[in-house]
């Protein structure tokens, strides 16, 4: 009797699964949501892929959009967690060539056997291998799953050597979770660096992750045809203390001139900017910065932490929008090593930033503690003071 029970892992997982479609899902009671983890520097988006369901940790990653994960692979990293198989997955199909979602979603996309194949790079590295169509499974305010079909990268060759089991794009194209989804909203709050890998926090998607309420501050988001790769907003300058640091000294700057990047840990400037707003955190600091470490390179470091008592607060000017960090969000420990305090702010000219010339790069150190909303539909970005750790 038992061998005329057939087993269907897709059947069964369906039937328990809530699945909803997008509408369904926008009220303000059941909002979609992920676990936030930080992990060296970085922070880590939990989601599930297949059926059933395996857990993936992905980079959460506003700079780029492809969704890829690590499946086995002849070259690859050994990270901890298994790698996806997709052998396992009843909801797993890989996308054929013809398909108008390979070119859709791809800038550019190479064939192997009719199969869609994606290779993508990065300032610091490459993944590549196939596109595929997944069923990617994420939670909700109200505790039920919610469930996705998403096009996502399952990579067989990438150069990255981390843990991470992949990245998730959030970027604005057309490849990144947040578009597959449909929402014109998300919002999230990372955790400050070398917080407890024990702690996390949450990235809400859709209506119902507005960031609203007393202490928001809003500047306008471009992405438009000129614009589209990256959540570009206006950065017109930086104080330190009371001194007005502008981005351009002859005190004009061009619309789009920073972009937020949630999978950067540092706030790169261009080389003039930045050394104007060195000068400036030195002499409101009375310790004398490290100058006989070669390894720190041009970075401004200090032997002492540098707290509220003895650094500057510095208020990042976005258009319309002030930003205050208080000295422990701006300086870090680059390694558990030494003691040594860093400033978080560099310079574009001496990193593998150097390529996004005259641009500057809001990363992630400076998105702690805040809860960053990106919409799409006003086209605004908003921010607000949050301890993260308690979200
Ligand atoms: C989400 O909210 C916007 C208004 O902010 C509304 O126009 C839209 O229809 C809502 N979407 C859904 C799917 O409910
Ligand atoms: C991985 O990609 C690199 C760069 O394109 C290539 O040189 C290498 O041969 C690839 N390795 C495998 C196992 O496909
Ligand atoms: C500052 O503005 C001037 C005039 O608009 C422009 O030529 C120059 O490239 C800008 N400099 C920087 C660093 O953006």
């Amino acid at each position: 009797m038992a061998s005329n029970v057939r087993f269907d892992p897709c059947f069964l997982v369906a039937s328990i699964l809530l699945y909803y479609i997008i509408g369904d899902l926008a009220t303000a009671h059941n909002v979609p949501q992920a676990q936030l983890t930080p992990y060296k520097g970085q922070h880590l988006m939990k989601v599930s892929i297949g059926t059933p369901p395996v857990d993936i940790y992905g980079l959460t990653d506003t700079g780029s959009s492809l969704v890829w994960t690590r499946c086995p692979c002849d070259v690859c990293y050994n990270q901890i967690h298994p790698k996806f198989d997709p052998k396992k997955s009843c909801t797993y199909s890989e996308i054929s060539c013809q398909s108008e979602q390979c070119h859709l979603l791809l800038d550019e996309a190479a064939c192997s056997q009719n199969i869609c194949n994606f290779n993508t790079g990065y300032a610091s590295g490459f993944s590549k291998g196939v596109l595929a169509k997944e069923k990617v499974t994420v939670t909700s305010t109200s505790g039920q799953a919610v469930s996705f079909d998403i096009a996502f990268g399952c990579a067989h060759n990438d150069t990255f050597y981390f843990d991470a089991m992949g990245i998730i794009g959030l970027g604005p194209g057309p490849s990144s979770f947040v578009s597959q989804i449909g929402s014109k909203r998300f919002s999230y709050c990372l955790l400050p660096y070398g917080t407890d890998p024990s702690i996390t926090s949450k990235i809400n998607f859709g209506n119902g992750s507005e960031v609203v309420g007393d202490g928001v501050v809003s500047t306008p988001l471009i992405v438009t045809k000129d614009f589209p790769s990256y959540y570009y907003v206006t950065l017109e300058g930086i104080s330190v203390g009371d001194t007005y640091v502008p981005f351009n000294s002859s005190g004009k700057v061009s619309k789009g001139n920073t972009f937020i990047d949630s999978g950067t840990p540092q706030f790169g400037l261009p080389p003039d900017f930045y050394d104007r707003l060195v000068v400036e955190v030195k002499k409101q600091i009375s310790i004398d910065p490290i100058k006989d470490d070669s390894l720190l390179r041009t970075r401004l470091c200090y032997r002492t932490k540098i707290t509220n008592e003895n650094g500057p607060i510095l208020t990042v000017h976005f258009e319309g929008a002030d930003v205050e960090l208080k000295p422990t969000q701006t300086f870090h420990r680059p390694l558990k090593e030494y003691e040594y305090y860093c400033f978080g702010i560099t310079s574009t000219a001496n990193s593998d930033l150097a390529s996004w010339d005259g641009l500057g790069i809001y990363g992630n150190y400076f998105q702690a503690n805040l809860l960053i909303g990106y919409d799409l539909e006003t086209m605004m970005v908003s921010f607000n003071p949050t301890d993260c750790t308690k979200q």
